[in-house]
């Protein structure tokens, strides 16, 4: 049922402050203010090494949490799509930690690489939407997402609760290894607890990105642009994009234009930049400022203070509530879902059933 909404996706994306709040619930206790996971068989402590496999959106959270487990825990992470991992003969030793993230917990190509790692002797931790999966029953540690149902094929609410759940799992992580201490816990779950309510405020720019959507439609290519957690989002956004409307989108990491994308700047190129006001945000900007300097169009979406100082020659500005750089990537996932959503409606594609594309993909 899709309410009031007109298609699941739209819905889906509406239903996220709930979810990810509902998610919340299982990871963090807000009475003492310290995360609480599932307690595994095996010593999280003694975890030396985290390697991270998913598909498509899915993967995209396990690169933001890359971030996350090396900046909290101090683990070394390797990360890689699913689809690569087995092929490129991975080095997994003793005490290390696999983590498959999937929404449906069937993708073949994820199980596949799960059953591969415990043949190799890791302990395996499965971040799945569906708790009755294949992923689920074959795993160790199993750290459900709370997004209820998503039918539309484009992911949007398991991506923001798979977030959730892996800083609840980066903060567990970090604490085992001695890296986080209480009131550095305590902080961690005050900012995810913020979550929700920041997300209900990015939806509040739901007709504003509606009214923006009318600049990228007509676009042939689109580039999305992000530093740091920002560069899976940028690579997010470029995904849902292509996946919804059929533009053509790439992601790219701010830094990386200079050495070959920048070729591709024209007024016909929109250029989506994911900048939150933080540490990262001046580097950001002056490689959106190379990209305007060549008259590239550029989107750029920050909070009110990255806006007033970068805004000027923007074609155009999504304000953002301004929010802790832990949670940014959850609510700065919302505009860039918003976006391509609005941009298929456009281009009148089949939204929740994009051409091609399947919900859950079982085959290798
Ligand atoms: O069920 P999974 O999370 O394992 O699915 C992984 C991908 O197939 C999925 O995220 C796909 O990329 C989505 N259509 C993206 O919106």
């Amino acid at each position: 049922d899709k309410g009031n909404h007109r298609h699941f996706m739209l819905k889906e994306i509406y239903e996220q402050p709930i979810v990810v709040a509902q998610t919340l619930k299982s990871y963090v206790r807000r009475l003492d203010e310290q995360v609480s996971l599932p307690t595994p068989d095996f010593d999280l402590g003694s975890i030396r090494r985290v390697t991270i496999v998913a598909c498509g959106t899915s993967y995209y959270a396990g690169m933001v949490a890359k971030y996350w487990f090396e900046q909290f825990a101090r683990v070394p992470v390797d990360l890689d799509v699913a689809s690569e991992f087995r092929y490129r003969a991975p080095v997994m030793e003793e005490g290390g930690l696999m983590i498959v993230i999937s929404q449906s917990g069937e993708t073949a190509d994820t199980l596949a690489a799960l059953r591969h790692a415990r043949a190799e002797g890791q302990k395996i931790a499965a971040v799945v939407n569906v708790p009755t999966s294949t992923m689920a029953r074959e795993a160790d540690l199993l750290l459900p997402t709370h997004a209820g149902p998503e039918i539309g094929v484009a992911s949007t609410k398991a991506f923001t609760c798979q977030l959730a759940v892996l800083a609840a799992l980066a903060a567990n992580l970090a604490r085992a290894k001695g890296r986080l201490n209480p009131r550095e816990e305590k902080e961690v779950v005050r900012h995810l607890a913020e979550a929700p309510a920041a997300i209900n405020g990015a939806l509040a720019y739901d007709e504003a990105i509606e009214a923006m959507a009318h600049l990228i439609a007509p676009a042939r290519d689109v580039l999305y642009l992000g530093r740091g957690t920002d560069y899976p989002l940028a690579l997010e956004g470029a995904l849902k994009l292509k996946e919804i409307s059929y533009i053509h989108a790439e992601g790219y990491a701010a830094g990386e234009m200079k050495h070959g994308p920048i070729a591709l700047i024209d007024e016909n190129v929109p250029v989506i930049v994911i900048a939150p006001s933080g540490p990262l945000f001046d580097k950001t900007v002056s490689n959106m400022q190379e990209v305007q300097a060549r008259g590239g169009k550029v989107v750029l979406i920050s909070d009110y203070d990255g806006i007033q100082a970068a805004g000027d020659g923007c074609m155009a500005t999504i304000t953002m509530p301004k929010v802790h750089p832990l949670i940014a990537p959850i609510v700065y996932a919302i505009p860039v879902q918003l976006l391509a959503y609005h941009v298929a409606v456009l281009k009148g594609t089949d939204v929740d059933q994009p051409r091609n594309l399947a919900k859950s993909v079982t085959v290798e």
